[in-house]
């Protein structure tokens, strides 16, 4: 839950104990979210009998022929003039791969009110809504009023969180908990987002609650037009809250994006955004940035970053400074190829800190031998991946004391 126990007002904090009591006593047991929505104990297996819609799609993702060099900044293009309240908060949201908002961007954003952007109807709703919060408020102090607060309180959203965001504050106060929120819960359910996952989902997600069910459901049927399965897709959402906030295609330019820039066939390029799909939502600037400094900076060939990458997608992500400051100790100071950190890719993920001090241990007892071609080679995958006791004993051939030592000297 959102906030100590303690902190929520006396009828939330009343509702929470019934709603346990209930709880304890009701078999099968129901929960929060059952209880809120009343609904029957099984839901789903509704799941994708949507209307199918065709699409229109640009992609190379479509297409075996060689793909046009336009249309790579589509993202940018799209973001750069918001016509819509959710296009405007999502501009704020998706700023980095932790969606996390810098106070650069917070800043920028302070001029424009997320209200002008909200049309007329909207407008007149807000007027007979209590009135909106001044400034400086929090979230918590509407939590009396607002049914539809409380209710996301049950859920496990975390209002302080939410109100640091610009515009959340409004937009949740506008909403109505059964004829605007329900409907997104139960699309969520139906795609695979459990009970208990809600709450740090919508945390993450609140601008989902004022998306269209009608375009959500369109963009989950490109998905599975794209031969995602429905494992596929609620892992996908669940780890990329955005994802379904984002435009077909949008979606499509960016698998498009990853399967030209990487020269990946179809089911590598799926492989790929099911294993970090944050790569579909994210900023795509630090993607390309990272490709430069493993082509340009550190010299590996194209087919050595396809092979890198498809193994362990994160070091598409990882901060720059890290990949050459492994690359630069790995490479120049224990000499080893490019074709022997191409086969162990997790380096790149791995602390540098043990790396060198297993480094310089096995330099001070004349054991670092990473060539394969003569005797006593040493892996790198043995190097950073096994534990200390194991390190010393199989590779340092000496006492996990004896290495404690040795680091007590570095
Ligand atoms: C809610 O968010 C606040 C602010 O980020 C954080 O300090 C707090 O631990 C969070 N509460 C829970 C229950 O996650
Ligand atoms: C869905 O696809 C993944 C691979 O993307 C596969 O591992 C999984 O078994 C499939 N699940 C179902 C239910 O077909």
């Amino acid at each position: 839950m959102a906030l100590p126990f303690s902190r929520y007002p006396m009828k939330i904090r009343n509702f929470i104990i019934i709603t346990q009591i209930r709880n304890h006593f009701t078999r099968p047991r129901k929960t929060i979210l059952h209880c809120l929505l009343a609904l029957p104990q099984q839901s789903s297996g509704s799941f994708l009998h949507w209307r199918f819609k065709n699409y229109r799609t640009s992609s190379l993702w479509n297409s075996s022929q060689a793909p046009s060099s336009t249309g790579q900044d589509n993202i940018s293009a799209q973001y750069t003039h918001p016509t819509s309240l959710n296009e405007l908060l999502l501009k704020t949201e998706v700023t980095n791969f932790d969606s996390q908002i810098s106070l650069e961007e917070l800043d920028d954003l302070s001029p424009i009110s997320p209200l002008q952007q909200i049309s007329e109807e909207d407008a007149l709703q807000i007027v007979a809504e209590p009135p909106l919060p001044p400034a400086s408020f929090t979230l918590r102090d509407y939590v009396d009023r607002s049914k539809t607060l409380q209710k996301l309180v049950l859920l496990g959203v975390n209002l302080s969180k939410l109100e640091k965001r610009p515009g959340a504050g409004n937009l949740l106060l506008r909403l109505d908990f059964e004829n605007d929120i329900q409907k997104i819960l139960l699309f969520l359910k139906d795609i695979g987002v459990e009970d208990n996952q809600l709450g740090a989902f919508l945390t993450k997600n609140y601008i989902i609650l004022n998306e269209d069910l009608e375009n959500l459901r369109t963009r989950v049927a490109y998905l599975e037009s794209k031969k995602f399965n429905k494992t596929d897709i609620s892992r996908m959402i669940i780890n990329a809250p955005y994802l379904l906030s984002f435009p077909v295609d949008r979606l499509d330019n960016r698998l498009g994006f990853f399967q030209k820039e990487l020269g990946l066939n179809v089911q590598k390029t799926r492989d790929l955004v099911i294993r970090l799909p944050r790569l579909l939502t994210g900023s795509l600037e630090p993607v390309k940035e990272n490709m430069k400094v493993y082509r340009l900076q550190l010299g590996f060939k194209h087919n050595e970053i396809q092979h890198m990458v498809t193994r362990i997608p994160k070091i598409l992500t990882a901060s720059k400074r890290k990949l050459t400051e492994t690359f630069d100790y790995v490479h120049n100071v224990m000499h080893i190829p490019h074709h022997l950190i191409v086969k162990f890719p997790q380096v790149f993920n791995s602390k540098l800190l043990r790396v060198k001090e297993r480094n310089s241990f096995l330099t001070y007892l004349g054991r670092a031998q990473y060539d394969p071609q003569k005797p006593n080679y040493i892996s790198l995958d043995k190097l950073v991946s096994i534990p200390d006791e194991e390190f010393c004993k199989e590779i340092a051939k000496a006492s996990l004391q004896d290495f404690e030592m040795f680091l007590k000297t570095l």
